[in-house]
């Protein structure tokens, strides 16, 4: 990942970055040696053969464009069964034209996220090099993924490093009842993935975050799917929630690659989101100006931040805990695909963060709130003239709506009276959990009503809310 450190490591490592240069590794392939299709439209032939796992998989469907493994070496639940819908509603809210806001709802996963379409690489390259013992550091959902892997394959073991608190109990219920052993941490995220890839260095554990190359390279085919349900065409925009920084450095390679392969012949612009209480990347690239520069970007500057980060003990806080992270591992994968791009980066409120899930999830399908941070930033960028309403433009919806019922539920159910004043809202967990966010006000809340327990009362209320 360094481009000027030319060492190169076969497939049988499980090294995660250089031992000369320190940096992250990054999957390259002998192109010429691969029987790649003349088109993208040449992959439809697959579906014909669905009955084949490979084939049905919306990862390995594409495997000419992840060929790192033989197809006897290849482990799949059927991940990728995922869908680009339009939603007028979703679409107006944010403020483009009707069908040129679609949403890619990653959450319909085996999972329930995203990360299946990187952990069923992950667990192939475990498989390769017969890896007995698998970990992750997690904010919920790469547990929750590697943990089905491991359950449904028997493979290998599980164990999973989680931050005390934070993590969503859709979340947390997954990877305890799939059988991970399940490590909390007295720290954060940032703590947990230190710890855990220190302690697989030292034990030979196969480690899956999306340090691991491999992982990435299975994100991709969430591009590959959208361009699919595009028909082949390129969109104007993809626009992505951004934590570790892993989907948006696949997204870039992906499309890269797919342009050096004479595949496609442009590039969609690429737009990053952070939540505002998680915003290192947006920071550095927006505020600092820090770019990728063809690989001669400033990195004392970028140790500089993060040393100050670590003075002031700056800590992540938003209510979107799958991006709660302040150190991205992969940050300069993600300056690189910015600017194979021409990306931006925005940072959004969580209070905008929770008003777009409820627009979502009144559309249909619904996502966690880590996900709607997309929507808000397309909102945003619209707003700000940088997305013309006219532009086709892809959100990606990275995990589902029951990942994380509380915030939902929270939303919905608070009395907005209650959120201006956080010392009163003490006694009420979801308003001093809303207030606490900096959430002030609710207006795409769905209340439930309070009704009496009898039939007249019942038919009153329904002739009043007109139904
Ligand atoms: N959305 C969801 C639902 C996530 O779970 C994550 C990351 C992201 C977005 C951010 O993606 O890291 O590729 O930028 N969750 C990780 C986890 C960190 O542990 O589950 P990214």
């Amino acid at each position: 990942m360094n481009p000027a450190c030319r060492a190169t490591y076969s497939v049988s490592e499980t090294l995660v970055d250089c031992s000369k240069c320190g940096h992250l590794l990054d999957i390259a392939y002998d192109w010429n040696r691969v029987p790649l299709p003349g088109s993208l439209k040449q992959f439809e032939s697959r579906w014909s053969s669905r009955r084949n796992p490979l084939d049905f998989s919306g990862v390995w469907r594409f495997r000419e464009l992840l060929p790192f493994a033989r197809d006897e070496q290849i482990v799949t639940i059927g991940e990728g069964q995922t869908i680009l819908q339009s939603s007028a509603g979703v679409g107006k809210y944010a403020g483009f034209q009707t069908g040129k806001l679609l949403l890619q709802y990653e959450g319909l996963n085996p999972s329930g996220s995203f990360k299946d379409n990187g952990m069923t690489a992950a667990s192939t390259h475990a498989h390769m090099v017969g890896a007995k013992v698998a970990a992750c550091a997690s904010t919920g959902n790469t547990s929750a993924s590697l943990a089905i892997y491991s359950s449904t394959t028997r493979l290998f073991e599980t164990i999973v490093f989680i931050g005390s608190g934070k993590i969503a109990y859709g979340k947390l219920s997954q990877a305890l009842d799939y059988g991970a052993k399940t490590l909390q941490i007295q720290g954060d995220f940032d703590d947990a993935l230190k710890q855990v890839r220190d302690v697989c260095a030292a034990r030979g554990i196969y480690l899956c975050n999306s340090v691991n190359p491999f992982r990435l390279e299975g994100q991709k085919s969430i591009m590959f799917r959208v361009l699919e349900a595009l028909n082949w065409e390129v969109p104007d925009w993809i626009v992505v929630p951004g934590g570790n920084l892993g989907n948006s450095s696949a997204f870039g390679k992906a499309f890269f690659e797919l342009k050096e392969l004479g595949l496609i012949h442009r590039i969609p612009r690429l737009a990053v989101i952070n939540a505002t209480g998680s915003n290192t990347l947006y920071q550095l690239f927006e505020q600092h100006k820090i770019r990728w520069n063809g690989g001669k970007l400033d990195e004392a500057k970028i140790n500089g931040f993060f040393g100050q980060m670590d003075t002031d003990n700056r800590r992540a806080s938003t209510l979107a805990t799958a991006i709660e992270i302040n150190r991205p591992v992969n940050l300069l994968k993600c300056l690189r695909a910015l600017e194979v791009c021409d990306g931006v980066v925005r940072e959004v409120s969580d209070e905008a963060i929770l008003e777009a899930k409820a627009q979502i999830g009144a559309g249909g399908f619904g996502c966690e709130p880590a996900s709607a941070a997309g929507v808000a930033g397309a909102k945003l960028l619209r707003e700000q003239g940088v997305i013309s309403p006219s532009d086709q433009v892809v959100c990606i919806l990275t995990g589902h709506q029951l990942k994380d019922p509380t915030s939902t539920v929270a939303y919905h159910s608070v009395d907005p009276a209650r959120l201006s004043a956080i010392a009163t809202a003490e006694d009420d967990a979801y308003a001093t959990m809303l207030s606490k966010a900096g959430v002030t006000q609710t207006p795409a809340a769905n209340r439930p009503i309070v009704v009496e327990n009898k039939f007249e009362s019942i038919m009153a209320l329904l002739d009043r809310i007109g139904c």
